[in-house]
């Protein structure tokens, strides 16, 4: 049985200060954890502590993640740009389940910027390891997994696993790829990255002449 999520309010806007990002920042990242933790006991294991490494306090730094002690089905949560960023080790029924998905609004992600390396089935560089954005693309919720067979009433019966966005009810496949007459515009975000080693992985810089 799946937890139930409620999201709390998201910050009002305060473009006169600098306090809205912070709040903003801290918002998304306790959301972020508050999903994880809401599905961890019975989806996916949060594997991971997310706070904000030194140089990801320098704004525009680049994060070294190492993702080997990231077990299947496990998500770890990063801090890049004051933004949650996702690597979830996918297992390969997770994978199957990517190839054979319909009802997608943009299936080959060709909306709006997404490097090369997220133009594949399973948006990614390495096939299991899915990194992404943990951001809502409608209003800046953070989804939350529901693996197959979950009991949770926002999803169709014949669900597969993935995202949903429990503030208008976007859900995203375990690639990030929206679906149809969902409320978010886009898929999850893919940022920049790139492997330094098989297990070590550097999000902010890429080397995609056309990201
Ligand atoms: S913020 Fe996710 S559906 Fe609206």
């Amino acid at each position: 049985m799946t937890h139930p999520f409620t999201a709390p309010a998201f910050p009002a806007s305060n473009p006169d200060t600098g306090r809205h990002d912070a709040e903003r920042r801290q918002w998304l990242l306790a959301t972020t954890a508050m999903g994880c933790a809401a599905t961890a006991a019975v989806t996916v294991p949060l594997v991971a502590s997310f706070a904000p490494s030194e140089r990801a306090k320098a704004q525009g730094a680049s994060v070294q993640v190492e993702i080997g002690d990231i077990q299947p089905g496990e998500v770890k949560v990063v801090e890049w740009r004051g933004q949650p960023i996702w690597v979830m080790r996918r297992t390969p029924e997770m994978l199957a389940q990517l190839d054979g998905m319909t009802d997608l609004a943009d299936p080959d992600s060709q909306k709006k910027q997404q490097p090369s390396y997220a133009t594949n089935t399973h948006r990614s560089i390495m096939p299991e390891v899915l990194v992404t954005v943990g951001i809502c693309t409608h209003l800046g919720c953070s989804p939350v997994t529901l693996n197959e067979g979950t009991a949770n009433p926002s999803v169709p019966a014949d669900w597969k696993g993935g995202f949903f966005c429990p503030c208008h009810g976007s859900t995203f496949d375990f690639a990030g790829r929206v679906f149809n007459n969902k409320p978010a515009p886009t898929n999850l975000l893919v940022p920049p990255h790139k492997y330094l080693a098989d297990n070590t992985l550097l999000i902010g810089e890429d080397d995609d002449a056309a990201g």
